[in-house]
């Protein structure tokens, strides 16, 4: 099989190791990836969300299948175009994706399906907004329509600062994506992912894992595309798991069938663990950004038959996929300055060696100098994953060989995990 893989970060650096380890594949080609891709896979350059591109390129390697890691070239319609091409892609059309890409729709299509979230509306103009938010009361969430990289939720503690708030988003702070904002109510619980491979009608689920969204230690500081990740999650205990399944997971693979948008692909679903049981925070089309990385370390089957059944609608034929009965964790190591100026260009030492059987290091916003040397090129830049026995064995061994990577221009958190291990 020849496979085309779509992107250039940490989690597309663990899915080409796993797919890498495949029987089935000849050929792994990554566009545009990155030096630590490159080991596994021929790298090329066409953007992520070079739409055209990349179906010219998966048309000239007459890829078997095309695997999309970040959800830029969704929202652009890579799915549909390769369908109308006859290549077979694992992520979902630019219909489906919009449980991620807007936040307007996927509220909405939660109420018609009665899929548990938190209250909310829906408002473009100020005089609205100032009006709702006589009625919600404190924290208050606030949140841009479209895509916004992660940076476009705010949790404001009073009504001056919400309300100054949602005057930054309709004012064009996120641009196109601001244009509407969405007020919700505050959802007090943990927090984990929980992800689905679906066909777009049957669903297996593929493991939960907790993020660490805030860049400094102790949840503080700014909010981050995600500084470190472990799984399994023990907030995703049993019950929990099978109430998402039935309230979550399943209504809302029907409803996008039934509405004339089959979801296939990774279905993320990004839970707040509530009093009342599981609540969707928000979807998302694709895997996470740590939390792929921890999967596929634990995951013990092979993952390409599960990436081709979605993308051809065959699911139903395969058993629920194996994953070793350890704990994975992923230590983020991100350059100086990250989230908001990351500090481009400083020189890692030891990245690359070999650090045992029980830890992978995945590269995200790395870039090869032309004597050779490994340099940051953006905020996240390395991730650094270990098995263990259990968290605490997991964790002792991803941060010997963070200790061991010479890099002072990088940064990383000290305490991932701090949940599962307290308990
Ligand atoms: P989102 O981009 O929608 O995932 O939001 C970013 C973060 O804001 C989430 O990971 C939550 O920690 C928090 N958040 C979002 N919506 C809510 C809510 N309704 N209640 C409590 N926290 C929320
Ligand atoms: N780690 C959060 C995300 O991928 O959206």
């Amino acid at each position: 099989m020849k496979i085309l893989l779509v992107g250039s970060g940490g989690r597309e650096h663990a899915l080409a190791w796993k797919i890498s380890q495949s029987p089935l594949v000849t050929d792994l080609v990554c566009a545009p990836g990155n030096p630590g891709i490159g080991k596994v896979a021929q790298l090329r350059a066409v953007k992520a969300d070079d739409v055209d591109g990349l179906v010219a390129l998966a048309r000239e390697m007459a890829a078997d299948l095309v695997v999309v890691g970040p959800e830029a070239a969704l929202e652009k319609g890579l799915a549909d175009k390769l369908a109308r091409a006859n290549i077979p892609c694992f992520g979902p059309t630019q219909a489906a994706a919009r449980l991620e890409t807007s936040k307007a729709f996927a509220k909405a299509f939660m109420e018609r399906h009665d899929i548990p979230s938190a209250g909310y509306g829906v408002y473009e103009t100020l005089g609205e907004a100032r009006q709702a938010l006589d009625v919600f009361r404190p924290p208050y969430v606030i949140k841009a329509d479209g895509l916004a990289a992660g940076k476009g939720v705010a949790i404001s503690p009073d009504r001056a600062d919400a309300e100054a708030e949602v005057e930054r988003m309709l004012g064009g702070r996120f641009g196109q994506a601001g244009a509407r904002v969405v007020i919700e109510e505050f959802m007090d619980g943990e927090e984990g992912s929980l992800f689905a491979l679906t066909d777009g009608h049957r669903a297996l689920l593929f493991g939960g894992a907790q993020d660490h969204k805030r860049a400094y230690d102790g949840d503080m500081g700014p909010n981050t595309g995600g500084m470190g990740a472990y799984t399994p999650a023990p907030v995703f205990d049993h019950g929990l798991v099978e109430t998402a399944r039935e309230r979550i997971v399943e209504p809302t693979l029907k409803g996008m069938a039934k509405e004339g948008s089959p979801y296939r692909g990774v279905l993320y679903a990004g839970l707040m663990a509530t009093a009342d049981g599981p609540k969707v925070v928000e979807f998302n089309a694709r895997f996470g950004d740590p939390e792929c990385q921890v999967l596929m370390m634990r995951l013990a089957s092979d993952i390409v038959p599960y990436l081709k059944a979605c993308a051809e609608g065959d699911l139903g034929r395969l058993p629920e996929p194996k994953f070793l009965n350890q704990t994975a964790i992923c230590v983020v190591m991100a350059a100086k300055g990250y989230p908001d100026s990351p500090l481009e260009g400083s020189i890692i030492r030891g990245a690359d060696q070999d650090f045992g059987p029980h830890v992978q290091v995945f590269h995200a916003g790395t870039t090869r100098k032309p004597d050779g040397s490994l340099a940051a090129a953006g905020g996240r830049v390395l991730n650094v994953c270990a098995l263990g026995d259990d968290i605490g064995q997991a964790r002792e061994r991803a941060y010997a060989a963070v200790r061991a990577i010479d890099w002072p221009g990088g940064f990383n958190r000290t305490d991932i995990g701090w949940r599962a291990l307290e308990r």
